[in-house]
Order: structure tokens, then sequence, then C-alpha cells
């Protein structure tokens, strides 16, 4: 088990509209930019907000012919970065939090993969504090989304570098 400190530093909220799907995928090419080693960011939303078309974005930021599907059945996909794994991973099918250590999810981190998860919130008290949490909505107009973005611990200082 990784030890996770309590550190409850928390950036103001970043907020930021997506006009269209390729606005999003702009941003998941910034994000992509500043992902380090170890980084765990949380995706939430309701269906169809978006979080897997930007979880697709940041993957292909590194590799761009990957198809990258929703993990949904699969509940964790792994992409090849050049400086770590990317994990991308899907709790919608989770039944309880305590399953999230079966995913192997603190490994991934110990051994410095890049976590991006959808449903977070599945994973209940799981989360570790050095995190960036993506809050995905519908705005108005079909294609239109926005992001309330959060940054936790060590993600604080890179939340400008996503403006
Ligand atoms: N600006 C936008 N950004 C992202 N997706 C958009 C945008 N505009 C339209 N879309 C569409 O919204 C849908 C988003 O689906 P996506 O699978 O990414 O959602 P999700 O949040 O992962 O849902 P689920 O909870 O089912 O996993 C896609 O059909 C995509 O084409
Ligand atoms: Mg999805």
């Amino acid at each position: 088990m990784l030890a996770r400190m309590a550190d409850s530093r928390a950036s103001k909220p970043l907020s930021l509209v997506f006009d269209d799907e390729a606005a999003t995928a702009r941003f998941g090419a910034k994000l992509a930019a500043v992902l380090r080693p170890g980084d765990v960011v949380a995706l939430s939303g309701g269906l169809g907000s978006g979080k897997t078309a930007l979880a697709r974005a940041v993957v292909r930021t590194f590799q761009p012919d990957e198809e990258v599907p929703s993990p949904t059945f699969t509940l964790v996909q792994t992409y090849a970065a050049p400086r770590f794994q990317i994990w991308h991973v899907d709790l919608y099918r989770l039944n309880a939090a305590r399953e999230v250590q079966e995913l192997g999810l603190d490994e991934a981190i110990d051994e410095g993969g890049v976590l991006l998860i959808e449903w977070p919130e599945r994973a209940g008290a799981w989360l570790p504090g050095d995190r960036l949490d993506i809050a995905l909505s519908i705005g108005a107009g079909a294609s239109v989304r926005r992001a309330e973005i959060t940054a936790y611990g060590n993600w604080v200082p890179r939340l400008d570098a996503l403006r």
C-alpha cells in the first residue's frame, strides 16, 4: 500500500469551456505536456460528458494512432508514453471501493505510471491527496463541454500551465 500523506492544499478551481471536441483535444495535449510519473488525474462528470474523449486526447499526444476505446468493460487499458505508462481506468462498473485494490492502481503509481481515472468517486477514500480533479459537464450546445479543474497537493503549482 502506498503511504498517502493527507495533503489539504487545494487550488482555486479553474473553469474552462471547450466549444467542440477539437478544443477538448487541444486541452488534452496541454495536460499531456505537464504529466509526470506517478500522477493521478480524476475525470468526473456524467455519461457523455467527455471523460473518455479527454483521456483519448492525452494518450494520442504520445500515440497518435491508438484507438483508445472506453475501458468500461476491461476497467483498465494501458498505453506506453516515453516517460511513463498511462493507465486509463474506468471505475463505473466497480462494485465496491475496496475492489480498487485489486486493479493494482497503488502499484501503478509506485511504478511511476500515470492514472487517468473515470468515475473516480467509485474509488472512495482511495484517491490520493496529490491529484488533479477535472469535473466535466455538458454545456450550452451539443458540442460544448465545461471543465471545473481543481489541483491538490503537487498539482497546485502546475495548474497555471493548463489555462
Ligand atoms: N467538446 C466536446 N468534448 C468531448 N466530447 C464531445 C464534445 N462535443 C461532443 N462530444 C461528444 O460527447 C461524447 C463524449 O463521450 P465520452 O465517451 O467521452 O463520455 P464519457 O464522459 O467518457 O462517458 P461515460 O461516462 O459513458 O464513460 C462523444 O460522443 C463526443 O463525440
Ligand atoms: Mg467514458
